[in-house]
């Protein structure tokens, strides 16, 4: 399975986390986690005050999204990436990403839009399972849009089909992420906001 760049791959032992043994194709396991997500999403509205900015319920609502198809969704990452922070910082990074998060939220120290992108940067950055953080991250993003900034979500899709596979606005997504990286957020409040 060869996967888009931007993407994470899995370590050996990541694959046999995969719960469903018949699946062989990259196009069958895309199937599989959409469907998957979709229950997710249904977790997520039975959820009527869901505390979004905590530990436990970003690792829960991952198992929620992720939990049929992988055997480790929910639980933190343990291995490196080409994206993301050393994996013994993951508890710590996140815990700063929430405290800041509260802060710009309790201050309106950003534009609500300008809060959700910085906060699904910071969340990507991270990478805090070993796949699906881009899907749980925007996610996420439009959780804490709804639940702590009385914001309408982001359009991450800005008229295309997806962001997971190539295509002129997931790379455009993905450079946007990367200028981030290096504190520049003027791409990706353009793209999004
Ligand atoms: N340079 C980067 N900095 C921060 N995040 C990035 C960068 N490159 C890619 N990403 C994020 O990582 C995601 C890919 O991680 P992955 O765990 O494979 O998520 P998914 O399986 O949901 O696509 C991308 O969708 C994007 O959100
Ligand atoms: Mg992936």
């Amino acid at each position: 399975m060869t996967d888009p760049v931007g993407a994470t791959p899995l370590d050996p032992d990541e694959q046999d986390g995969l719960k469903i043994k018949s699946i062989e194709t990259r196009a069958e396991l895309d199937r599989y986690e959409q469907a998957n997500i979709q229950d997710g999403l249904r977790w997520l509205k039975r959820q009527k005050t869901p505390e979004v900015l905590s530990e436990a319920f970003m690792r829960r609502f991952h198992q929620q999204l992720f939990g049929q198809v992988w055997a480790w969704a929910g639980t933190f990452r343990q291995t490196e990436k080409n994206i993301g922070i050393d994996p013994l910082g993951i508890s710590v990074e996140l815990r700063n990403l929430i405290d800041d998060t509260r802060y710009w939220v309790e201050h309106a120290t950003y534009p609500p839009t300008e809060i959700a992108l910085r906060f699904h940067h910071r969340l990507v950055e991270i990478h805090l399972f070993p796949n699906g953080n881009g899907r749980h991250a925007r996610l996420m993003t439009d959780a804490l849009c709804r639940v702590c900034l009385g914001a309408a979500p982001i359009d991450w899709l800005q008229g295309a089909d997806n962001l997971e596979s190539q295509s002129e606005h997931r790379s455009a997504y993905i450079a946007a992420l990367r200028a981030a990286d290096r504190g520049d957020y003027r791409d990706l409040l353009a793209l999004f906001d």
